[in-house]
């Protein structure tokens, strides 16, 4: 039988709903949930990203702001663009859209917003608590609606056995401090697999449940999979496709019609993870407004 299909816009629209739901009562309170993203230069898949985020603010009826700043803005500019950003009390949530510009440090950047405001949870308080499982922090949009995708489509975790494959910052390693942690959602026991692990599938074929996340289109193939796995794909890989009114497609990680196959749930690319990531910025960014204001 198929593997059943988790819905990422589904839950995405319960999500924010939420979202919605709690920014109006912060409004009815007179605080308004104001997410500020500074955009520096003019990569067109940045710039798509970061409209996206400033509409998915305003949907759910909260302030949304974009700073652009041309390419050759000097790293003293940006960080100083963030210091008027730490001290201003309507912002509740900073983004700095990545990748910023090669001659800016990115580290630089991110330790120069403040961990309250750190909405995408890429400072390393954050990273910090994650780690120790303080509720304080805020986690990786993309691993907490990842986590989320799990509670909502009824995936038990606990004592499950959890493969990620792909250890980066933003996705791989806060995966794991999530999964590893007590709690709904979690009580994995984790493995993360990288470009240096040997064996790669003897892992994979372990996993009760696996999350890829490396960016390598269709890497994860159906016999690399435990039967009755359930499958996450946190890969967005765009693939040449002459056939595709664009001339490409986009792909996850994980060779879905294959994989679907053998897996009891699966999210497809896209309509999976993808959504979550804003929606979790935006739940991110009203828990920030509503911790500035002790609420
Ligand atoms: N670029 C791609 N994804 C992200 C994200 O989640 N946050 C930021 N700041 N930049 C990104």
């Amino acid at each position: 039988m198929p593997a059943e299909r988790i819905d990422g816009v589904a839950i995405a629209a319960k999500v924010r709903a939420q979202v919605a739901a709690d920014a109006a009562a912060l409004i009815a309170e007179g605080v308004v949930p104001g997410l500020t993203v500074v955009l520096v230069g003019d990569d067109p898949a940045s710039a798509v990203y970061v409209a996206s985020k400033e509409k998915a603010c305003t949907a759910a009826g909260m302030r949304g702001e974009t700073i652009r700043l041309p390419a050759t803005t000097p790293e003293g500019e940006l960080l100083a663009v963030i210091d008027r950003l730490n001290a201003d009390p309507a912002v509740h949530g900073i983004l700095v859209q990545m990748p910023v510009p090669r001659h800016i440090d990115a580290q630089q950047v991110i330790r120069r917003i403040d961990p309250r405001k750190d909405v995408d949870g890429f400072h390393p308080v954050n990273a910090g608590k994650v780690l120790i499982g303080d509720a304080d922090g805020f986690a990786p949009c993309t691993p907490a609606g990842v986590q989320v995708m799990l509670v909502e489509s009824g995936v038990e975790t606990a004592g499950k056995e959890a493969v990620i494959l792909g250890r980066s910052t933003i996705v791989g390693k806060p995966m794991a401090a999530l999964l590893i942690q007590s709690g709904k959602g979690a009580d994995c026991t984790v493995t993360i697999c990288h470009s240096r692990t040997t064996n790669l599938a003897a892992h994979t074929r372990r996993a009760d449940i696996l999350i890829a996340a490396i960016g390598k289109p269709e890497m994860v193939t159906a016999d690399m999979v435990k039967p009755g796995a359930v499958v996450i794909d946190v890969g967005i890989n765009r693939v040449e496709d002459p056939g595709a009114p664009k001339g490409y497609r986009i792909v996850g990680d994980v060779k879905y019609d294959d994989v679907a196959q053998v897996a009891s749930k699966i999210t497809p690319v896209p309509g999976g993870v993808g959504p979550m990531t804003i929606a979790m910025l935006l739940a991110n960014t009203v828990r920030a407004a509503r911790l500035a204001h002790g609420r």
